[in-house]
């Protein structure tokens, strides 16, 4: 790696879908204890997609102001780290590229492992840019988390995509070595090509995030990484916030620290806020968890920020940032709070419909109605083809 060269994040912009589904409503449903959602995981609301969003949707909606504020000429790579790709074969980012109308001069690749294929995006593209710091990339983490209905993980539903410019000389975090990494062959949490929908076994998925947490930690120490008390906050993976918690407890009680519950909400409280309406993100919880740190807190210019990230089956990282001075002119609060703020309620019964929707196999020609408000929308599936429009034209280039 190139001396003392500081890469990292210099943009950050989320997007989130047309439809919110309330806990409340959720329990009115199914005769759960709200407290349960509110209290026992921390979760509030869930983003859902309508039948024309999806992870390109969300990724385009959210890489268009980075690319609408700094131009594309620098970016020559994009990654796009998901686990609920579109096809098997062609990058998603692809889709993005060409409704961003990016130059032909651009490489794309998709990535999947589980929740971590998004910090294994940052990674891969700080080492592109060690390579060759003229360049820029752009990280894209989009999901749709789908469990069955009335499983239990159900309720950790949500979506998202979060874009990222990795470059040098950021203008928000800058990533800091040594990383420390863990992998155990588990099966927690998986999802086969056959299936729309996630299998779980909850307790052991829980047990294998906290020994991730572990192992992580474990290898950065080891690779002289800082002290637990270098760091001013934590962004945990968030399959739901109540996991942050029980992670950071856990972290405390591997380095032998005391479990002091004001400590654990000054360091990891404000990076809930976003993850708790949104529900599970997947690869892109634990940057959503960075946005709404860096929206949110006094300022941090100067601080040691920790991320952890955890994919099931299983992968983590855990490594430091220290953000930039000057980050808080560069923030997106504004749009990421309207993000949120501009979802629609949706009944039980429309939300059912939804999570059920699935288009024919039959390679027909199969318009989906315009329901989005987003910048981008899955106009039809034809001859087996996705077609992707802006919502209205001039829209794309805002
Ligand atoms: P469950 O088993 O129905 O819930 O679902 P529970 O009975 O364990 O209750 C949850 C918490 O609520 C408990 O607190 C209860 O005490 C509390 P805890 O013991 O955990 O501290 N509670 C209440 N609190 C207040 N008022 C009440 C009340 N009732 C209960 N009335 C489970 C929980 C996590 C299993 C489920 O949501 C699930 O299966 N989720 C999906 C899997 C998941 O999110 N796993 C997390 C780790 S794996 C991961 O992060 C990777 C992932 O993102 C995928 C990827 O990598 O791609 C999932």
């Amino acid at each position: 790696m190139s001396g003392d060269l500081s890469v990292g994040i210099h943009d950050l912009s989320f997007s989130t879908t047309q439809f919110v589904l309330t806990h409340q409503t959720l329990a009115a449903h199914n005769g759960t204890d709200v407290g349960k959602y509110h209290a026992g995981i921390g979760q509030r609301a869930m983003s859902v997609p309508a039948a024309d969003e999806d992870i390109v949707t969300m990724a385009a909606a959210a890489a268009a102001p980075i690319v609408a504020r700094h131009g594309a000429d620098r970016i020559r790579t994009i990654v796009f780290a998901t686990e609920t790709s579109v096809d098997q074969a062609k990058a998603a980012g692809i889709h993005v590229h060409s409704l961003l109308g990016m130059p032909s001069a651009t490489r794309v690749v998709e990535l999947k492992q589980a929740c971590y294929g998004g910090t294994a995006a940052l990674q891969f593209a700080v080492g592109l840019i060690h390579r060759d710091p003229s360049q820029q990339v752009l990280v894209i983490a989009a999901d749709v988390s789908k469990y069955e209905l009335d499983n239990p993980g159900e309720a950790t539903q949500g979506a998202a995509a979060v874009a990222m410019l990795v470059g040098a000389d950021p203008a928000l975090v800058r990533i800091e070595e040594p990383s420390g990494v863990f992998t155990a062959d588990i099966m927690d949490f998986w999802r086969p090509n056959y299936r729309a929908t996630a299998l779980v076994d909850g307790r052991e998925s829980i047990t294998a995030y906290l020994q991730a947490v572990q192992g992580a930690w474990k290898d950065y120490t080891e690779q002289g990484g800082r002290a637990l008390g270098e760091f001013s906050a934590f962004c945990y993976h968030q399959p739901f916030t109540k996991m942050a918690y029980k992670a950071h407890r856990h972290l405390l009680q591997v380095c032998g620290q005391e479990i002091d519950e004001e400590r654990i909400a000054r360091e990891i409280g404000l990076t809930t806020s976003y993850n708790a309406e949104i529900g599970n993100s997947y690869t892109a919880a634990v940057y959503l968890g960075l946005a709404a740190l860096l929206d949110q807190a006094d300022d941090l210019t100067g601080r040691a920020v920790g991320f952890l990230s955890y994919g099931s089956g299983s992968v983590a990282e855990f490594f430091g940032g220290t953000v930039v001075p000057g980050y808080r002119e560069r923030l997106r609060s504004e749009s990421h709070r309207a993000a949120i703020s501009r979802r629609q309620p949706i009944t039980y019964a429309r939300y059912r419909e939804l999570h059920e929707h699935a288009f024919p196999v039959d390679g027909g020609h199969h318009p989906v109605p315009t329901e989005t408000t987003g910048p981008y929308r899955l106009a039809a599936l034809s001859g087996h083809k996705r077609i992707y429009e802006p919502r209205q034209s001039g829209l794309a280039h805002r």
